[in-house]
């Protein structure tokens, strides 16, 4: 009886823990890398089919196409005195002492390639997609070391705005980490040094804005005190912000410096409790064209590296950085708010301004807090550490935006979210590799519906839209809860929606704010489908496993015999639910029917008549097959 119990269990912890989904995919769109790559930077403009790879001592500039993928492998090698340099100091790995590209940008038509160079980093332009040759042209440009980091396991963050290039790097020995403009026709700024501990960068965002001169760059990283006791936590998670009009500050002060900059203290955990995760690793913002309406999604770790994911209102942390006090200035403001974004020929030279560039050189971090949407990590129902991440926003059926993530695993998978007001989903989870490592860049582009994946051993192109694989009924489309599909009532069909689709026709069946399939009507067709048995024939002695494929990893599966008289559960349930010899469970003649449940429907996956002694081939090839083989033979029937 208690073993009963035991499987009953089993069977229902199953729902909700997990993707709804699990797809194993390989696309003929994937390429190799002849020798792993550990570090790999993505270079990719949306609306193209071309993924520029940053490896060790190489660029890969891959075409891809649905057949395959073209390359043109450009080699640049480090200086052989760097080389040389590098590996005396050993420093500090000596397996680093090559030129690892992190940096690859297109700055007008031109792109600007820079590496590690074996410690001294150093910037190339790619002429052609073959030649490269050392930055010059019109452009004023900064030293590579502030736009590249000596070693690849450093990181820097780099965003291309307005014809300028940006720069984001994290502290290094000999570099106290800053945040400048590197490239292009404005001024070349930077953070003051006392304005930054230790940060070490996560992420830059243009924050777009209806009137252009308060368009600003967000930058999103962590601090380190390299001081902080033992029992102290020694990260803080950060956002700091810039005027992308920033021109300066005066002769006497700033006058190479931002005069917009601040930054505010991020937290991601359960309110105030302690379970707070401060090491803010990585960090997307998804907002629309004109509209400082949006959502950050930042990746964090605690001290025992387990990774959740937070989300911030873009609201609110402009409304933060526009009402806060500032720490450790308590008068109050004569004149506009000290870092707010001003039209050039406003205010140049008044006495306003120079009070505030002291206001802004020595108190540039708010007091307020930014708190996540939610007061919480997002709630999602995996315990897979999670590398990377990617974001997109999806104009649904019901003409409003969807929020949806893809998070890249340790063991090299992609997670599918939906992201809505009230909860997260995952959606599926695609395993795309042979080798099961973790997932170390992506890139996405929403404008031809491309997600890019890239691994230490290959990368490949999967599409967002991928409603062919969700089943060909309403019900399966529409509890995929995938915003980028809908269910086609006249050609029905799972299909993308298209383009500018307008619901007025009423043409298309979604419903993504639950896992309700009512919306289709159509519940007395799935009352009983049923299926053909599969013969099986069974010698009286010999023991038998009967597996069902799990298909929906939501709903609960069981068998019934003969005419539903009696339920059995699954023996295990991973990948199948698999009916065995327990207790209780005749497993000789009859049909034995696998039953699964999600969201009140009930269908039969598959069904099996079991027949005793049959044939003598038959019999003896039933009883030589082991679990296993009898599970992979059903699974060549089943697909
Ligand atoms: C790049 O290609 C164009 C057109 O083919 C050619 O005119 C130009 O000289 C090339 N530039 C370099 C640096 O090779
Ligand atoms: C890029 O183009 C913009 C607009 O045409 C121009 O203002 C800017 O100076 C250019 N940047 C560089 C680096 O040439
Ligand atoms: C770093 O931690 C030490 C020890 O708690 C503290 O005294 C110091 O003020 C901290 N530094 C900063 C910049 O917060
Ligand atoms: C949808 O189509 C109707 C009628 O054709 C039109 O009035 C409406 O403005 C359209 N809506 C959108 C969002 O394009
Ligand atoms: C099955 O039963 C037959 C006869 O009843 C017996 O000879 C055979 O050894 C049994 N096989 C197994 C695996 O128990
Ligand atoms: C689905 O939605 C319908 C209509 O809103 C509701 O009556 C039904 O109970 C819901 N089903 C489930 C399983 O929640």
């Amino acid at each position: 009886m208690n073993y009963f119990v035991l499987l009953s269990l089993l069977v229902t912890v199953m729902g909700g823990k997990s993707p709804r989904l699990k797809f194993v995919v390989h696309e003929h769109s994937r390429f190799h890398f002849n020798t792993p790559e550990n570090y790999i930077s993505m270079y990719h403009q949306e609306g193209t089919n071309t993924l520029y790879v940053g490896g060790q001592a190489i660029v890969y500039v891959l075409t891809f196409t649905d057949r395959g993928v073209r390359d043109v492998q450009i080699p640049v090698a480090s200086d052989q005195t760097a080389i040389d340099t590098c590996k005396a100091k050993a420093a500090p790995l000596e397996r680093e002492c090559d030129n690892f590209i992190t940096v690859i940008q297109k700055v007008n038509d031109t792109f600007i390639v820079c590496g590690t160079n074996a410690g001294s980093p150093r910037c190339w332009m790619l002429v052609n997609e073959t030649v490269l040759t050392d930055v010059q042209g019109s452009g004023q440009i900064a030293a590579a070391s502030d736009i590249s980091p000596p070693y690849p396991s450093q990181k820097s963050i780099s965003l291309l705005a307005d014809g300028s290039l940006y720069s984001a790097m994290s502290s290094v020995e000999g570099h106290a980490g800053s945040i400048r403009r590197t490239f292009g026709s404005q001024k070349l700024l930077k953070t003051e040094n006392i304005w930054l501990l230790n940060p070490q960068f996560a992420g830059a965002a243009i924050i777009p804005s209806s009137q252009k001169f308060k368009e600003e760059i967000y930058f999103f990283f962590s601090e380190i005190n390299k001081t902080a006791r033992v029992d102290e936590e020694p990260y803080r998670a950060r956002i700091g912000r810039i005027c992308m009009v920033d021109e300066g500050g005066i002769k006497t002060l700033l006058a190479d410096s931002w005069t917009t900059f601040m930054k505010a203290r991020v937290m991601c955990g359960a309110g105030n409790t302690q379970q707070q995760y401060n090491n803010m690793k990585q960090a997307v913002v998804l907002t629309a064209q004109d509209n400082r309406a949006g959502v950050m999604y930042g990746l964090f770790s605690n001290a025992w590296g387990r990774t959740v994911i937070c989300a911030y209102s873009i609201e609110d942390i402009n409304r933060a950085f526009s009402t806060s006090k500032l720490k450790g200035y308590s008068s109050p403001f004569t004149g506009p708010r000290p870092g707010m974004c001003v039209r050039k020929d406003l205010t140049v030279g008044s006495q306003n301004d120079v009070k505030n560039l002291g206001v802004m050189r020595y108190h540039p971090e708010i007091e307020d807090v930014i708190r996540p949407v939610g007061v919480a990590p997002l709630d999602l129902p995996t315990d897979d550490q999670i590398t990377h991440t990617v974001a997109d926003i999806v104009r649904a059926v019901n003409d409003e935006h969807y929020s949806v993530l893809y998070l890249g695993t340790e063991q090299g998978k992609v997670l599918k979210v939906l992201h809505t007001n009230k909860e997260v989903f995952i959606i599926s989870q695609y395993s795309l590799f042979h080798n099961e490592g973790p997932v170390l860049n992506m890139a996405i582009d929403s404008q031809k519906g491309h997600l890019y994946v890239g691994t230490v051993m290959e990368v490949q192109r999967v599409p967002l839209a991928d409603c062919g694989r969700y089943g060909d009924t309403c019900r399966e489309c529409v509890l995929s809860r995938d915003p980028y599909c809908a269910w086609d009532k006249t050609r029905r069909k799972c299909l993308a929606i298209p383009p500018g689709y307008n619901d007025t026709s009423k043409e298309l069946i979604q419903n993504l704010d639950h896992s309700n399939s009512s919306v289709c009507g159509e519940a007395a067709a799935l009352k009983q489908r049923q299926t053909s048995p599969r013969e099986v024939v069974v010698q009286s002695n010999t023991s038998i496993f009967l597996p069902c494929p799990v298909r929906s990893f939501h709903a609960t599966y069981r068998w019934e015999k003969d005419n539903c008289n009696k339920n059995y559960p699954c023996l295990f349930s991973r990948d199948f639910c698999v009916l065995g010899p327990v207790v209780d469970t005749p497993l000789k003649e009859g049909v034995f029917r696998c039953i699964a449940t999600e969201d009140g429907f009930k269908w039969e996956v598959v069904s099996f008549r079991l027949v005793n002694d049959g044939k003598l081939l038959a019999a003896s090839l039933a009883s030589t097959l082991g679990t296993s083989l009898l599970l992979a033979m059903a699974t060549l029937w089943l697909h």
